[in-house]
């Protein structure tokens, strides 16, 4: 938003100074504080010869008022710059009317198409809080790349092969329920294989019968991959539920299962490049000889079945062949990081030139997430839990209660709010422990503190005695509540742009509360209720912006805004 600001200084410096354009650009900055200006450069970045303080002096003296500018200011080494503050601001406010829902968005990426692999759950096996997290932020950084402008493809590569499978087929034949199954496939499956795995403990006869399953399945004996296919299936739609739930949808279901061909090529080009070695019947990888920590790796048993590194070996070719993708994130838990630094390291000596286009994005544990009353958390119940919370504490004022057109929708909506934002609130790397009484919480940095916020915003909308007017008189807005609004507002679409470097959700959370506050400060002094209409309509549309982009930014991060509450 500052871009034209920042030329006009550049080109009138560089009359002044004699120093290229593209030399002082990079020197002006927002400062932190905007007690001295708006703009500031750094006068010693230009690395000139003499005193960058007398520099300073000599230019601000020198310097002409314009449309962008009022002046420049010396202060030490530094220039400072007041902006035209009503240029500005109507810029800001005109550019978030135009552009609406997709207001901070940019073509950087046009042309480019980006793979997320994310959720990646395991079937038979609960899905617990890593994954829960891979699915936020993957989603997120689908919307992320998306609005950069790129072509996103998000993609769920389940744990659904492996001889884990073979266990839970033999549990099926032993403690399976064809009416559970099909009742919840999920819950049934993962009881099924609690039980087998308690069985196999006390009986090693489970174990080789499991494999032996498994290696069926490899063979493609039909029968075996028949079954299998029939708990996948289930278990797919059960979970597109639950997708749904979230609010989000993938646009390929893979999974270990689905990866063939490139894992037999795979295997024939380790063989090749001369990578694979024996060790007690079993084919590995000594990746310790090419780096330091990555240890070896087996890609395949003696009995000649895969295992999960050889599986996404294959998956890794496969995917580049079949979306010739400009990169690829991985988003998985940093307990995996062991392994997929051994994935990229082996599609490194595989001489993969587009090794470079693959990026692990990871994340730390969630601790302590059990129920209320006890025992493990299955995403379904954790949702339906923080729902009910969210749907007692808006019963509690009965008058705005009725004023809700959907209850249910709106409490779910809060209560997936209030997931998404605690585990968005501190650097995706970070352990954070979970907490239910701030999943509680309305107030303080919590979801549902930035959906009131938005809320509130709507009502005051339809309650205004004025309409939302994108020509209203902006010079009207010159309070310092009302500018640091519209500074706020304007660093949107930076702020999208800079995020795309460390993919860190909190940096969007950290700025939405940055903004919800804003609007707060703003609404103890700047009414619109009971003023003349000018004053009305100018505080308006700065309301508007701001709801505008707060409702982008849930979307963001994967959230309905909601308009009543
Ligand atoms: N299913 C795995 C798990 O739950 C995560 C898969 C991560 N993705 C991958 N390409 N390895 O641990």
């Amino acid at each position: 938003m500052l871009d034209e600001f920042k030329a006009s200084i550049a080109k009138q410096l560089s009359e002044l100074s004699g120093v290229a354009t593209d030399v002082i650009l990079p020197a002006i900055d927002v400062p932190k504080v905007n007690t001295h200006g708006d703009l500031a450069l750094a006068v010693p970045r230009l690395r000139l010869k003499g005193n960058p303080a007398q520099f300073a002096k000599d230019w601000a003296e020198s310097y002409q008022a314009d449309t962008f500018v009022t002046g420049a200011v010396a202060t030490g080494p530094y220039l400072n710059f007041r902006i035209n503050r009503e240029m500005f601001t109507r810029k800001v406010l005109s550019a978030v009317y135009k552009e609406g829902t997709k207001y901070g968005f940019n073509s950087s990426g046009e042309g480019k198409h980006v793979v997320v692999e994310f959720s990646s759950p395991n079937i038979a096996k609960p899905f617990h809080a890593g994954h829960l997290r891979s699915t936020i932020i993957g989603n997120f950084i689908v919307n992320l790349y998306r609005a950069n402008g790129w072509k996103a493809t998000s993609m769920n590569y389940l744990g659904d092969w492996g001889k884990q499978y073979g266990l839970l087929a033999v549990g099926f034949s032993k403690f399976g329920s064809e009416e559970e199954l099909v009742a919840d496939p999920i819950q049934h499956l993962f009881k099924v294989y609690v039980a087998i795995s308690a069985a196999a403990k006390e009986d090693p006869a489970i174990d080789d019968e499991a494999r032996a399953y498994f290696k069926k399945m490899e063979d493609g004996d039909q029968e075996t991959l028949a079954l299998w296919k029939r708990f996948r299936d289930l278990s797919i739609a059960r979970y597109k539920e639950t997708y749904l739930r979230l609010g989000l949808q993938f646009d390929v279901y893979s999974g270990e299962s689905q990866v063939t061909e490139g894992m037999h090529r795979a295997m024939q080009m380790l063989k090749d490049f001369g990578l694979l070695e024996e060790s007690d019947g079993a084919q590995i990888i000594d990746l310790e000889k090419h780096k330091k920590h990555l240890g070896k790796a087996v890609v395949q048993k003696k009995d000649g079945t895969t295992l999960y590194l050889t599986r996404d070996i294959g998956a890794a070719i496969e995917r580049f062949e079949t979306y010739n993708f400009d990169k690829i994130i991985y988003v998985v838990s940093s307990q995996q990081d062991l392994h997929l630094k051994q994935l990229f390291k082996t599609l490194e000596l595989l001489k993969l030139d587009y090794v470079d286009r693959f990026e692990h994005i990871n994340y730390g544990l969630v601790k302590g997430m059990s129920t209320r009353k006890g025992t493990v958390v299955f995403l379904d119940d954790m949702l339906h839990e923080s729902t009910e919370n969210m749907h007692a504490v808006m019963r509690e004022n009965e008058a705005k209660y009725a004023q809700v057109p959907d209850p249910e929708g709106t409490a779910a909506t809060l209560g997936l709010s209030a997931i998404v934002v605690q585990d968005m609130s501190a650097r995706r790397i970070k352990d954070y422990d979970f907490n239910w009484d701030r999943i509680l919480s309305f107030e303080g940095t919590t979801g549902p503190y930035l959906q009131y916020a938005h809320a509130r915003l709507c009502s005051m909308e339809r309650r205004a005695a004025v309409k939302v007017n994108p020509d209203a008189d902006i010079t009207l807005l010159t309070e310092p509540a009302a500018q640091e609004l519209v500074d706020l507002v304007s660093r949107y679409p930076d702020l999208l742009a800079t995020t795309m470097q460390q993919l860190e959700p909190c940096s969007i959370v950290q700025y939405l509360f940055k903004l919800s506050h804003a609007v707060s400060v703003a609404w103890e002094s700047l009414w619109v209720h009971n003023q003349p209409t000018e004053i009305a309509e100018a505080r308006l549309l700065m309301y508007w912006s701001a709801r505008t982009v707060l409702g982008n930014g849930l979307t963001l991060i994967g959230l309905t805004p909601v308009e009543r509450m």
